[in-house]
């Protein structure tokens, strides 16, 4: 069980919160899910009873992270703030409290390799630890190769080689195969990971994700040899 320190009170304005995302996110696909909502929030609780931080906003932000999301919106880039401070204040959350939450909403997302991540508050730390802890691993390899499969995109191209997106446009609209994604982005998340709690759960993660690509190559050019 993990320790934190919300009072009743927050304890029910959260499971108000929770009910009203997962409806919102009923039948999502797997790479974006109640499931992944979940366990991103149980990730960013279990990092703020580590790393210390407001565990209202942490548990808030982790629920609405990804709230508007631009593979899911239509392509609006940067709007989950927006609709955060709609719906928290449609709660009758103060304008303060939302406001802080929009702001990490809205900072989550990775954005491209070449764009640097600015994370002020332990709280952004938090909830952009969490979100990619969530997209490394076991279930970040799933998670990837769910997306890829919805777009109907190839496993691998040979020659198609990973970009240094510079933008978050260039990197949002980007259609290439899955294993260059590997390269563009869940490879490089070891070395993004703010917290230190962060940093040590990411390490395994980090060496499956490792270890499946250089397998995936090998498998793949001796059937190609072959
Ligand atoms: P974040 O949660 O940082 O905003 P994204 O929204 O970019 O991450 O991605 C959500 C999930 O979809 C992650 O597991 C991510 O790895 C996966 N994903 C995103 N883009 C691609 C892609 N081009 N190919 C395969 N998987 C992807
Ligand atoms: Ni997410």
């Amino acid at each position: 069980m993990i320790q934190h320190s919300l009072s009743e009170f927050q304890l029910s304005q959260l499971e108000i919160l929770k009910n009203l995302v997962e409806a919102r996110f009923s039948g999502h696909g797997a790479d974006h899910d109640w499931y992944h909502i979940e366990r991103v929030h149980q990730l960013a609780m279990y990092l703020q009873s580590k790393e210390g931080g407001d565990p209202m906003i942490i548990a808030f932000a982790s629920l609405l992270h990804d709230i508007s999301d631009h593979k899911l919106n239509g392509g609006i880039l940067n709007d989950g703030g927006r609709v955060t401070r709609q719906i928290l204040g449609d709660l009758g959350h103060e304008e303060a409290f939302s406001a802080k939450v929009a702001e990490i909403v809205d900072g989550v997302s990775f954005k491209g390799a070449g764009i640097p991540d600015t994370a002020s508050t332990i709280e952004m730390q938090i909830v952009r630890d969490a979100d990619r802890l969530d997209a490394m691993g076991a279930i970040g390899i799933a998670r990837a190769f769910h997306f890829g499969g919805s777009r109907n995109r190839p496993f691998y191209i040979p020659n198609q080689l990973p970009s240094d997106h510079k933008t978050f446009e260039a990197y949002s609209t980007d259609k290439s195969h899955t294993i260059n994604h590997f390269h563009e982005k869940l490879l490089l998340l070891k070395d993004r990971l703010h917290t230190n709690t962060a940093k040590e759960m990411g390490e395994s993660r980090h060496r499956l994700m490792a270890d499946f690509v250089d397998a995936f190559y090998h498998d793949w050019n001796f059937s190609s040899e072959s």
